[in-house]
């Protein structure tokens, strides 16, 4: 992706700082106790609804508007298409043709199997880096690079506060319970630990390779390591470092590892099953929301959310830790799309896209800025909210509370099965649920027009609601997360793993045909509407969809005692407090 480098320069500074937290390594500290006071039982909120939110039709969110006056009134239930006599032009639970799209991710007989092509000297391991999603890219890209060097994987070392299935598991003694390993099987060779060398422990040659790196690139940069050192190759901070763009064999390769073999653990999928399970019994369908709203993640994006000067200090106060931040434009970076939408914009959004006060909706969030202020008007116009903290009890999330990445990995699974996925900023959860979305069935994923949208955010107050929610219709479209909204090659590969979605093209050209036919030879509405979808004026582009502010954009090819670090670490240290120590909350924090 085109990044622009000023943004570069001033992330840099931050990833460092990770790094250096990385190596500092603490016990964690949670931003997630903070949700149960921030998101009361449903009661409160019941209660608190009364007094900001009449429940008849038609009814004004007081809160959401300041003019009370203003033509701008958000109805409760069905959006603006009521006064025009329209009907909503699509589902609100499902995406157009997504039955014509499947996921493909099996191999060729083409693709040699694993025993044809491992050389039995060559060992490559990586040591993940960063939270929940960037440990998954991580993995998943590990087995490519292995396929590409012909070599054995380590499994990934996942200390006891992993979350991915197989941190454990007993290789030798049965592989059934391994799918990671057992489903690859034919793919790459995957042991557990080094065989020893002479009786010793087999250290392996530690290095870096690019971020980004090519097939190429790892039979440059890494394969002569293999031929000539060690016969044993780590990589170190490995997250991002394979090419978004691979031939199709090692593109399902990756799609196989990454929504097949890679499971989290089971006392995490059983707890995000009974989550899942409580929000269907409420209600048959649910919207989950993916909120990035923390005060570090506002100070950093360097926007302003009109709460005036009291805003200004305390995100400029934030601001400060990182002596090297480059002070942003507000207007500029809004106008750039690159703001997280405020949850009151994300409700009004939701509105006018046609879901009701009834529905339900599920927010997946961290500590918010401006906490129950800020969320309650997304709260009136969506009364069924919900979070971890309100559909289970302190005693069920015990085993999860104190590990952020599982608390993560809890929202990730309730997200994924959501019927409608929507997010406020463009993250790395944001991107791998969108891809995986798209593979497993094409199922709404909202991802806001940020740029396009800022404007009519800003000028909310000058016309009706009619406007405005039809307005967001059409800026919307193309962000839905229906089928071949991106181009293939467009954006992350798991974000778009277009290489992994096939058309049944015989169904959809019988639909065209019927269509046709029953039309009299006009090429019925809906499916001229699909084949047009790639040339809206609305597609999707990299350009679109800001870059969310994350650690994987820039190279730093120092290794882990580099002077920077540790002139860095005395920075954090002191400046960052409780947060620091927490090494996965930080890097997730602002990665995912
Ligand atoms: C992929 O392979 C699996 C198992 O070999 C098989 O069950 C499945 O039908 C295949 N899928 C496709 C789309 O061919
Ligand atoms: C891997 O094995 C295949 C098949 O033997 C061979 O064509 C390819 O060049 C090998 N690649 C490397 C990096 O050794
Ligand atoms: C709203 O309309 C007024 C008068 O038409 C205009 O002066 C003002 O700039 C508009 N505000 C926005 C945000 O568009
Ligand atoms: C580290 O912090 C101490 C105390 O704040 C300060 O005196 C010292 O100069 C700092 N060192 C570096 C390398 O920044």
């Amino acid at each position: 992706m085109a990044l622009p480098r000023r943004r570069k320069l001033h992330y840099h500074r931050l990833r460092s700082l990770v790094q250096v937290v990385s190596a500092i390594s603490g016990t964690l500290l949670l931003l997630f106790p903070f949700l149960s006071f921030l998101f009361p039982s449903p009661d409160e909120s019941e209660h608190f609804h009364l007094r900001h939110h009449q429940t008849s039709f038609n009814t004004v969110v007081k809160d959401s508007v300041s003019d009370r006056n203003s033509v701008f009134k958000i109805p409760v239930r069905a959006p603006s298409l009521l006064s025009t006599g329209g009907k909503l032009d699509r589902d609100l639970w499902s995406s157009k043709n997504a039955k014509f799209f499947y996921g493909c991710s099996n191999s060729s007989a083409r693709f040699a199997k694993a025993e044809a092509i491992t050389h039995p000297t060559r060992y490559l391991a990586i040591a993940t880096s960063g939270g929940l999603n960037q440990q998954r890219t991580g993995i998943t890209d590990a087995v490519v690079a292995a396929r590409i060097l012909n070599a054995t994987l380590v499994v990934p070392k996942l200390d006891q506060k992993s979350f991915w299935k197989d941190a454990r598991c007993q290789v030798t003694v049965s592989t059934s319970s391994c799918p990671f390993i057992s489903f690859l099987s034919k793919d790459v060779k995957i042991i557990k630990q080094l065989p020893k060398r002479g009786g010793r422990t087999w250290t392996p040659y530690t290095m870096r390779v690019p971020r980004k790196c090519s097939e190429r690139c790892y039979l440059n940069r890494v394969l002569p390591v293999l031929l000539k050192r060690h016969n044993a190759v780590q990589l170190n901070k490995f997250d991002y470092r394979l090419a978004n763009r691979l031939d199709t064999g090692l593109q399902k390769l990756r799609c196989r590892v990454n929504y097949h073999a890679l499971q989290f653990a089971n006392p995490i999928l059983e707890m995000g099953k009974i989550l899942v399970q409580r929000l269907r019994m409420r209600s048959k369908h649910y919207i989950a929301l993916h909120l990035r709203f923390e005060p570090d993640m506002l100070a950093f994006s360097g926007c302003d959310y009109g709460g005036g000067e009291k805003e200004k200090n305390e995100l400029g106060a934030i601001q400060k830790r990182w002596k090297t931040l480059h002070k942003n434009n507000p207007d500029k970076e809004r106008r750039q799309g690159r703001c997280p939408l405020a949850p009151e914009e994300v409700g009004l959004m939701l509105r006018a896209l046609g879901y009701g006060s009834d529905v339900h909706i599920y927010v997946a969030s961290g500590e918010v800025y401006g906490g129950e202020e800020t969320l309650r008007p997304l709260k009136a116009l969506f009364p069924n909210f919900y979070s971890k903290d309100t559909i289970a009890t302190k005693e069920e999330l015990g085993p999860f509370l104190s590990f952020s990445s599982r608390m993560a990995a809890l929202d990730f699974i309730v997200c994924d099965e959501s019927d409608v996925f929507v997010t406020n900023n463009n993250g790395n959860m944001a991107r791998i649920l969108a891809g995986r979305r798209k593979y497993f069935g094409h199922k709404p994923t909202i991802r806001p027009n940020a740029k396009k949208l800022y404007h009519l955010f800003l000028s909310r107050n000058n016309m009706t609601w009619e406007e405005f929610s039809s307005r967001i219709r059409t800026l919307q479209k193309g962000f839905m997360g229906e089928p071949k909204e991106v181009r293939p090659g467009r954006g992350e590969f798991h974000e778009n793993p277009s290489t992994c979605i096939c058309e049944d093209s015989e169904a959809m050209g019988k639909v065209k045909a019927d269509s046709r036919h029953k039309k009299h030879g006009k090429l019925d509405d809906s499916s001229r509407k699909y084949v047009m979808v790639s040339d809206d004026q609305n597609d999707y582009d990299d350009n679109d969809v800001p870059e969310w502010p994350d650690l994987d954009e820039d190279e730093d090819e120092e290794d882990e005692s580099g002077s920077k670090e540790k002139h860095l670490s005395n920075v954090t240290g002191s400046d960052y407090g409780a947060v620091i120590s927490d090494e996965p909350e930080l890097e997730a924090m602002l990665s995912d």
